[in-house]
């Protein structure tokens, strides 16, 4: 359950630091709810691996910081990752969301986050892991697709579930229809699941992870 508007403002927001590579449309609708007062978190920085990344624009027209590190800036993966790394560490957050970011962090990127790192995947997970899923959903004849919120772990659009949204397929959909109708439910669902780890923190520190109580709820 979401906490109404006026409970909302009695919590402390959740910090966050969202991570991108191109348009940042699920950036856009995550700023829309916490301008609403429907999600109680501040967007400390954005920051992208990409200098060509729309979501830089949505987030400097918000006032929000907007970074790049660049992966072609830095002589290997390893250098690279450090370095994103440490400029995600500056701005401590209490949760880092990745939102369209195209790339598959290291073990280690992801260890020092365990619980503490979300991400949304277009599929019903654990169904069309990977690229490509509103095309696989259609080749493969599915009657139903959707958008997953999942935490991040070692292993690819594998980590708990915390919440789904599902469309149905209809005759005629192509990739681009049945996933703009998926990228809706995307902007939904990504602010409730924040709010829901905002509304639910306090028990993180006592001994349950809460990848663990959102796999139990
Ligand atoms: C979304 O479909 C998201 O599920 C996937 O990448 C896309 C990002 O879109 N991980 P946007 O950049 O938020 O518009």
């Amino acid at each position: 359950m979401m906490a109404d508007p006026s409970s909302i403002r009695a919590l402390n927001p959740l910090n966050l630091v969202v991570l991108i590579s191109g348009n940042g449309s699920n950036l856009q609708a995550i700023l829309g709810h916490i301008a609403a007062g429907r999600l109680s978190a501040t967007v400390a920085a954005v920051i992208s691996d990409r200098a060509d990344a729309f979501g830089l624009v949505r987030a400097r027209r918000a006032g929000v910081p907007a970074e790049v590190v660049a992966r072609g800036d830095y002589r290997d993966a390893a250098a690279f990752y450090a370095a994103l790394l440490r400029r995600v560490e500056a701005f401590a957050p209490d949760l880092v969301v990745l939102a369209g970011f195209m790339r598959v962090l290291p073990e280690r990127f992801v260890g020092r986050f365990a619980h503490r790192m979300v991400n949304i995947h277009p599929s019903l997970l654990p169904r069309f892991k990977g690229l490509n899923t509103h095309q696989r959903v259609l080749d493969a004849g599915e009657r139903r697709h959707g958008a997953s919120v999942h935490w991040v772990t070692a292993e690819l659009d594998a980590g708990p579930v915390i919440l789904q949204a599902e469309v149905e397929v209809a005759p005629g959909d192509n990739a681009e229809t049945l996933g703009a109708r998926v990228l809706c439910k995307e902007h939904q669902i990504y602010a409730r699941a924040i709010q829901w780890i905002a509304e639910n923190r306090q028990l993180a520190g006592r001994g349950q992870p809460l990848a663990e109580r959102a796999q139990a709820s």
